[in-house]
């Protein structure tokens, strides 16, 4: 990512994902409502520019056999368009991958489509609202023996 020499990427914990998730994501519910709906097994990514936690996601087993689902993703405002975003989203998908997964999805903020799409995904729904959310479209990315 093009962050500069100062940002790593690192598997965090999902604690530590929750500051940046219920302030970009979630800033209604309380962080112990937000706690109370993560999967246990989850894997979680952050970025960090120094000591700054500026991005984060998780990826859990979700839906069906061998699929995994991408959620939480957030990255501070004054650093998104610098590629923190992939780089959680990339990390997220290498877990899934080398866990076994063939077919990792996730419902997509309208706005986040092409992050996404950048990565592999497509969309497989129409636009649809999540209330008090917004608009989503489900997007999808098959891996391994049935790429996508
Ligand atoms: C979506 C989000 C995590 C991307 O993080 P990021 O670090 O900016 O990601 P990258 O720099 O790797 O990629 C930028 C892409 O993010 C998306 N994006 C959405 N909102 C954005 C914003 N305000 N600024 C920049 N990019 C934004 C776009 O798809 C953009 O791609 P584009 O340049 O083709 O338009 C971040 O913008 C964010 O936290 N948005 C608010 C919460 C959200 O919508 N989360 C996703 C839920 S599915």
């Amino acid at each position: 990512m093009a962050e500069g020499p100062a940002s790593t990427v690192r598997e965090i914990s999902l604690a530590e994902t929750r500051p940046l998730r219920h302030a970009v994501l979630r800033p209604h519910e309380t962080v112990e409502s937000l706690a109370s709906h993560e999967p246990a097994d989850a894997f979680a990514v952050g970025v960090f520019d120094g000591r700054e936690l500026i991005a984060v996601g998780f990826v859990a087993p979700g839906g069906e056999p061998d699929a995994w689902r991408v959620r939480g993703m957030a990255t501070v405002p004054s650093a998104r368009g610098r590629g923190a975003g992939k780089a959680v989203l990339d990390g997220l998908l290498a877990h899934a991958v080398a866990a076994g997964a063939s077919r990792v999805w996730c419902n997509a903020r309208t706005p986040a489509r092409s992050l996404y799409e950048r990565a592999g995904f497509h969309a497989v729904s129409e636009e649809f609202e999540i209330p008090g959310i917004g608009p989503h479209f489900l997007m999808e990315r098959y891996t391994g023996t049935a790429p996508g």
